[in-house]
Formats: C-alpha cells, structure tokens, sequence
C-alpha cells in the first residue's frame, strides 16, 4: 500500500465546562470551518451531557466530536458509568482516556487505562490515550522513564494501531500558561514513539502523538513545526472559537509527517 501522509489532528478537550448555550461557540467553528475548509483533522470533545446534541450539531462539517472518559466494562451495574458503546450511540468516534485529571483526581492507574482502551477497540471508538510526567518526576530527571512505562503499561496489546492516538501532556503545562522547551518535546515524542514501536511494531508508524499543555493560538505553530509533534491536544483555548480557530489554521502550514502508513 503506498505510504500516505496523515494532516495534524487538533483536538479539543472543554473538559467539565459547557452548557447546552455552549454549543452555539461550536456552530460558530463548524460554520467558519464549513466555508473556509481546513486541510486538518478537527475533533472536540464536550462533556458527556452535550455529546449527543454536539455530534448532531457537528454531523456533515467534518468535525468529530469524542468522549472524555469511558468505562472499562460494556455494560452493568455500575451507576453512573458511562460505555464505549453508550459514547458511540451519542455520536462519537474518539475518546480521550488516562487524562491526568483523571490519573491523578480518581486515581486511574495504567492498567485501568489499558482496560478502558480496550474497551474503545471493542466498541470501534477510536482511544486519545494521554500520558505525561508530573512536576515532581521532571524535576527527579525520570520524565522520560515515566512516558516509557507510561506507554508501554496503558496501551492494550490488541490496539488497532490505526485507531490509537496518543497526546503527550506534561502535568504541570497543563493550565499554566507553560510550554516544554522544544527540545524537551522533542525527545519526549521520540520516547513515546520508540515505545510505541516496541509495543505495536511496524504497525506504529499510523500512531499521531499530540502535544497538550497551555496550547493557544500563539503557540500552536511553533508548537506544530517541533519534530515529532502530529497535533495538538487543547483545553482552555478550544471551548471559544475565537481563541479555537487559530489553532485549527496552525496546523494547517505545519510540515506533514513522513512515512505514516494510512489508518482504516
Ligand atoms: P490547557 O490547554 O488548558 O492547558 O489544558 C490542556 C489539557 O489538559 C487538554 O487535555
């Protein structure tokens, strides 16, 4: 098959915010998107109430809507969760997984990620699977270390690889108006790349690693042009179009990636 060249993908995480008012930024986005097309791949990812008016609102623009979490079991008792089919129903094609708000505030471990993960493949949901060091381990020296292990304990084994994703989100960039240096994330994508091919093989080339962590429009283009960098991973700056669509335009002037293989 020959090798095609994927366009970055800009997500964007609101994260506990929105009402269904809300909604009215994202007919903003799709409308201006929808005039003026973008070469990018554009997916937002509102909270689980606005997820079915969102991607029926979003359907025909080309801008996918995703989940912000999902259960690790198909279906039971278990008051309060929420399935990879149930987000699939609701319109979604992607779900972000092992966010550090989740990691750390309801104490998800790799191997819950993993399951979750698994949980997307089966429902043919398609996983941003997030990892990142915090402030403490940047500071001990073992950033890359805890990516590696990271990586290679959260991704499940059965991964369809072209439908993973993975965002490298460094704790404490998150929030903070901070960025890495681009050398710093630079070596951090290569890490999560050379584990992912221990992990996946050949079939890893597919895999985009998003960078996340204080993105804006400002940033994102020198953020888009580090080697290794496949996208953007964005909170505060996604929920309002204005601040939104400059970052969608970023990444289309970004350098194609080389050498990816096509995804399904
Ligand atoms: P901010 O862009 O607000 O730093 O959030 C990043 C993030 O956590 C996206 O998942």
């Amino acid at each position: 098959m020959p090798l095609a060249r994927q366009p970055p993908m800009i997500v964007g995480n609101w994260k506990m915010h929105g009402v269904t008012a809300d909604l009215a930024e994202m007919g903003v986005i799709a409308r201006e998107l929808l005039e003026r097309p973008t070469s990018t791949e554009v997916v937002i990812c509102p909270p689980a109430t606005l997820l079915a008016t969102a991607s029926r609102c979003l359907d025909g623009t080309g801008i996918a809507t995703g989940g912000q979490d999902c259960d690790a079991k198909d279906q039971g008792a278990h008051t309060g969760g929420v399935s990879a089919a149930m987000l699939v129903d609701a319109g979604a094609r992607y779900v972000l997984l092992g966010h550090s708000e989740r990691r750390r505030l309801d104490r998800e471990t790799n191997v819950d990620v993993a399951a979750k993960a698994a949980a997307a493949f089966r429902a043919k949901l398609r996983p941003i699977l997030c990892v990142g060091e915090s402030a403490a381990q940047r500071q001990a020296g073992r950033t890359l270390a805890v990516l590696r292990r990271q990586v290679l304990r959260s991704c499940p084994p059965e991964a369809g690889a072209g439908r993973l994703t993975v965002a490298y989100e460094p704790v404490w960039a998150i929030g903070a108006g901070a960025t890495p240096a681009p050398a710093d994330i630079e070596a951090a994508h290569a890490t999560i790349r050379e584990a992912l091919s221990r992990r996946y093989g050949d079939a890893s080339a597919s895999i985009r690693v998003l960078y996340g962590g204080s993105v804006d429009g400002a940033n994102a283009p020198q953020l888009l042009q580090i080697a290794g960098v496949d996208g953007l991973l964005v909170g505060r700056a996604s929920r309002r179009a204005v601040q939104f669509l400059p970052v969608v335009r970023a990444g289309e002037t970004a350098p194609p990636p080389l050498d990816y293989l096509p995804t399904d």
